[in-house]
């Protein structure tokens, strides 16, 4: 019989290049979807770009252009890079869509109604010269435990030690150079500790996750109550404003993965299909490919949020590995990066598409 499979890989971040590493992903999951469509079976490949938070904010301001113009930029340097190395999706949308602003609402007015929303207060760095709150890594200062200079807010790279940015001996912020202060701001949180009996049945189950998965999670989170989930941020953010709470804007990671939904439903609209055949309806699988960096995003909230709100959980979260340069993940902010662009125009996209196969 034939199967119907929706096929998500991870949305890549808005403010930066595909690049050699992130490729490990598209490529192999569009060699599964291919397969799977080859088989015979529906099996459509959903993505798009992830464009809220605070670093395409910042970016926008220091182009001195709208952050739609940037993000609109950046998403057709996407797809031209995508289309280079033979990945086909059936739609490549954008966070930051009506659909997106949709399914978000949707999923919030849930969690409000089953009651796991929270308001609580935040006391984070806050840069007076760019008017805007600190996150962990726009921060540096000098390590509290051993003294080394020029590390990030939430960890130090050379004695390891973990700390909050509120402990940095001499923090500057990474924006303006400006010594950051302490300031307080309400968030709104998600009390998902409310399922943990149901995530520990889904992910320990074995049929949704690789083995050293789901031990990785009973491990590192399971075996004690879930903290509150930390989900929106005080203006000024680029983001979708929370509809019920003015002033608050849902935290990237909120809407990131609801962008699976957000994108689906784009094609929907566009191919007279209902978003209920494929977000709610048994007779669909729905498997995400993802690397381990971002697991808990996709094997704690993510599927908590599709419980409470009525929609398919994934059927499986297939999770890889890193790409490594010199012994670690090639990333864009380290810098050991090799883009998909300075590739293609060198190479044959064929070889690297077998060599990751
Ligand atoms: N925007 C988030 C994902 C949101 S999904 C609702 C994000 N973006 S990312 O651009 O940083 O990464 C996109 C995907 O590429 C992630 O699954 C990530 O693990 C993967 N990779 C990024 N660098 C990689 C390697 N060096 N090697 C293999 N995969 C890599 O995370
Ligand atoms: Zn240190």
């Amino acid at each position: 019989m034939s199967r119907r499979i929706l096929v998500t890989a991870a949305l890549p971040y808005a403010n930066g290049h595909i690049h050699l590493g992130h490729l490990v992903e598209y490529i192999q999951t569009d060699i599964w979807v291919r397969f799977q469509k080859l088989r015979g079976n529906t099996c459509r490949y959903f993505c798009a770009d992830d464009t809220h938070g605070t670093a395409i904010m910042i970016r926008a301001r220091q182009e001195n252009r709208s952050e739609e113009e940037l993000i609109a930029e950046m998403k057709e340097a996407h797809l031209a890079d995508f289309t280079g190395f033979q990945i086909e999706f059936d739609n490549y949308g954008s966070t930051n869509s009506p659909e997106n602003l949709e399914a978000c609402k949707i999923i919030w007015k849930a969690l409000r109604a089953a009651g796991l929303v929270s308001e609580k207060d935040v006391t984070q760095l806050f840069d007076p010269e760019a008017g805007t709150f600190l996150a962990d890594r726009f921060v540096k200062g000098t390590c509290p435990k051993c003294g080394a200079v020029d590390q990030y807010g939430d960890n130090c790279e050379k004695c390891g030690a973990t700390y909050s940015p509120g402990e940095l001996i001499d923090p500057v912020s990474t924006l303006t150079g400006a010594k950051p202060e302490e300031r307080t701001a309400s968030h709104l949180f998600v009390n998902i500790e409310k399922l943990h009996d149901f995530l520990e049945e889904w992910t320990q189950s074995g049929e949704h996750l690789q083995k050293e998965v789901a031990n990785y999670l009973k491990g590192h989170f399971l075996g004690e109550p879930l903290r509150d989930w930390d989900i929106s941020r005080p203006a000024p953010y680029f983001g979708f404003e929370i509809p019920d709470a003015p002033g608050h804007y849902w935290y990237v990671w909120f809407d990131a993965p609801i962008g699976y939904i957000g994108s689906t439903w784009q094609w929907c609209k566009e191919n007279n299909e209902g978003l209920s055949k494929y977000w709610q309806s048994s007779d669909t699988e729905i498997h995400h490919f993802i690397g381990k960096d971002i697991t808990y995003f996709h094997t704690l909230f993510w599927p908590a949020m599709l419980k409470v709100a009525g929609f398919n959980l994934p059927t499986k979260v297939h999770i890889h590995g890193f790409l490594n340069v010199d012994g670690g993940k090639m990333s864009k902010s380290r810098g050991t990066f090799i883009m998909a662009r300075t590739y293609l125009n060198h190479l044959d996209p064929a070889c690297l598409r077998y060599y990751f196969a």
